[in-house]
């Protein structure tokens, strides 16, 4: 998605700004731009491409300047080029980058025409630039105008706006799409994430939907709130340190949070487990009185995260006795969902700004829940803020496009809920599976020993056109979670399907041209996968299992299988995950494709 960098500093803000967008390449993009006050005026640059090219320009004509705005742009209203790259301005009078999408700019841009305005793009983000245009000539400041025209604005917004007539000024608003102030010496900053800033500073504030806020000279901060009162918001400080950001020895941020897996579960543990027990306070104050109330739940969340809940599923009903209900949130925030008494809304979202999960959660919000649970990786998201209560799955931050290290530390937060219902309301605790839990950051780091093998066998799919992911119970959630990481980051045509749903259709596909890839824990279901897989030889397909040191399933000319340490049957799911994340990674990068920003794909989706 679009990212958003700008500052008003005590220096050239050039390199901090190019420093800012680099920083925000992880969330996908396909042009990247910026404008500066320079000797008087605005001055822009914008490339096509990577930020690169963007560096390259300026290699050849700097932009130095105190203060100035910056964009990474990910194409929603008109193709990837030059001409529709932010900033967009109004007569160099006006620069403006946006992030979200202007529901209502036809009839803006329309209204404009015919006060004379001439567009040169095909987005929606031009007529921003126009109505501030408009509001300037009438004699308002920066901060008044853009506080009068965003009322009009329909959809979601994160802006970013100067203008020549105040060179030590620029002036942010949110609505629907995330921005942070960086608070430094005397220097004030903005950006999309954080983690652009932290170079500058590691203080931040989390604006609230609505809030306007403008940047001066010294380092003066300025917020309003939607009615228009100035509020003062609380300075966080960033927890995680720069390292975080950087990809270290690996060659990819992929590669590295794969590997990071084993560190994070266990700061997922930390402090929320006692010697026999599970410690439902982790989830806030209120919730052993809402655990008990909960009769049902229902779990929203996209992508990778919709997949966590999946798994979810299985856990809460086997062993919370919890009907669970699990639902992508596009189609979840346009239905006229039935909610039975006493159901609790969760959402998952490793950034906690998904507009489509944000949305949801608002529209359950007007519903009779009992109440809302976030389980989040970022601490100030909209989506923590907006939820009763929260979990935060501690995972880093995460760069890569394709969620690794999030979804297990997902899948952690989601066995300490099952755990936690499972005491509050039935007063039975798992002791087996708090035992195995402690166990699995080594358990997981003994799987990703297995790495050098897994690189062996991902040279079969490197000429592969399409693949087949099985999977039975709680592991057909984790098979449709490898077909999603291959297909994403290899380009790879993958599907995944519950084993004994084969037969009912995809069984056609199967040919010798056709790896099936399957994982094949030691649970209750194995005699029915190992039936499921025989079907599939019989096919000629050309089978790939992760296994069960203890399953016995016999290496063949047409079965290839990779033994995976014993652990408890809950928590393979986890477990299994890692080496399907590993083979879509060494067969990505066989391909030779952009392992962390996979075309056309974003890290933080803003828009709907
Ligand atoms: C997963 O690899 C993807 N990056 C994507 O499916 C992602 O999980 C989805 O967009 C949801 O994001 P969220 O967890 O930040 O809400």
């Amino acid at each position: 998605m679009c990212g958003i960098v700008a500052a008003v500093a005590q220096r050239n803000v050039q390199e901090i700004l190019l420093e800012g967008l680099k920083r925000l390449e992880y969330r996908g993009y396909d042009s990247a731009g910026m404008t500066v006050f320079n000797d008087g005026v605005l001055t822009r640059h914008r490339a096509l491409g990577k930020v690169a090219a963007l560096t390259a320009q300026l290699d050849k004509a700097a932009l130095p300047g105190f203060s100035g705005i910056a964009h990474t742009r990910w194409a929603t209203h008109g193709k990837p080029s030059e001409a529709n790259a932010h900033p967009h301005h109004s007569s160099d009078q006006v620069a403006v980058v946006h992030n979200g999408i202007i529901e209502n700019y036809e009839a803006i841009k329309e209204s404009l025409q015919r006060s004379g305005y001439a567009f040169s793009s095909e987005t929606d983000t031009e007529v921003i630039a126009h109505l501030l245009s408009e509001k300037l000539a009438d004699g308002l400041s920066l901060f008044d105008a853009t506080q009068q025209i965003v009322n009009g604005l329909g959809g979601a917004y994160a802006l970013g706006v100067m203008c020549a007539q105040e060179p030590g000024v620029v002036v942010g608003a949110r609505q629907g799409s995330p921005l942070v102030v960086g608070v430094g010496i005397n220097e004030a900053f903005l950006a999309s994430d954080p983690l652009a800033l932290l170079p500058v500073t590691d203080r931040f504030i989390y604006l609230e939907e609505g809030d306007l806020v403008e940047l001066r000279e010294q380092g003066a901060i300025r917020i309003v709130d939607r009615h228009g009162n100035d509020v003062e918001r609380p300075i966080h400080t960033f927890e995680h340190g720069d390292g975080a950001a950087s990809k270290g020895d690996y060659r990819h941020y992929m590669l590295k949070e794969i590997f990071e897996q084993p560190t994070v579960i266990e700061a997922a543990l930390e402090g929320r487990l006692s010697a026999q027990s599970v410690l439902i306070e982790s989830f806030g104050p209120d919730a052993l009185a809402l655990f008990q109330r909960t009769r049902h739940m229902h779990i929203i969340a996209c992508g990778t995260s919709y997949h966590a809940g999946l798994v979810a599923r299985y856990w809460l009903e086997r062993y919370a006795g919890v009907p669970v209900q699990v639902e992508v949130a596009s189609e979840y925030r346009y239905r006229h969902p039935v909610v039975p008494e006493g159901t609790l809304f969760v959402t998952l979202s490793q950034s906690g700004e998904t507009a489509d999960t944000l949305a949801a959660l608002r529209f359950a919000k007007t519903l009779n829940y009992v109440g809302s649970l976030a389980i989040c990786n970022v601490p100030g998201s909209s989506l923590v803020r907006e939820s009763d209560m929260s979990l935060m799955t501690r995972a880093g931050p995460e760069i890569g496009v394709a969620s690794t290290k999030a979804f297990t530390t997902q899948l952690v937060a989601l066995m300490l809920l099952t755990l936690s219902v499972s005491k509050a309301k039935n007063q039975v605790e798992y002791l087996d599976i708090i035992a195995a839990l402690r166990t699995l950051p080594e358990v997981c780091q003994r799987v990703l020993a297995l790495d050098s093998q897994i690189e062996i066998l991902s040279q079969a799919f490197a000429e592969k056109h399409h693949a087949l992911f099985l999977g039975r119970g709680a592991h057909y959630p984790i098979a449709l979670e490898g077909a999603l990481k291959l297909k994403e980051i290899s380009y790879i045509h993958a599907e995944a399907y519950p084993a004994g749903e084969l037969k009912h259709g995809p069984l056609a596909l199967v040919d010798s041209e056709m790896p099936v890839i399957s994982v094949a824990p030691n649970d209750d279901l194995l005699e029915k996968l190992k039936s499921n897989l025989q079907e599939v030889r019989a096919r000629g397909g050309k089978l790939f299992v992760f296994a069960d040191e203890s399953v016995g399933i016999d290496v063949q000319e047409d079965i290839r299988v990779l033994t995976l340490p014993h652990v408890h049957e809950a928590l393979a799911p986890l477990l299994y995950t890692l080496p399907l994340q590993l083979l879509s990674y060494h067969v990505a990068v066989l391909k030779g494709t952009d392992v962390d920003q996979p075309r056309n794909l974003a890290k933080s989706v803003t828009v709907e």
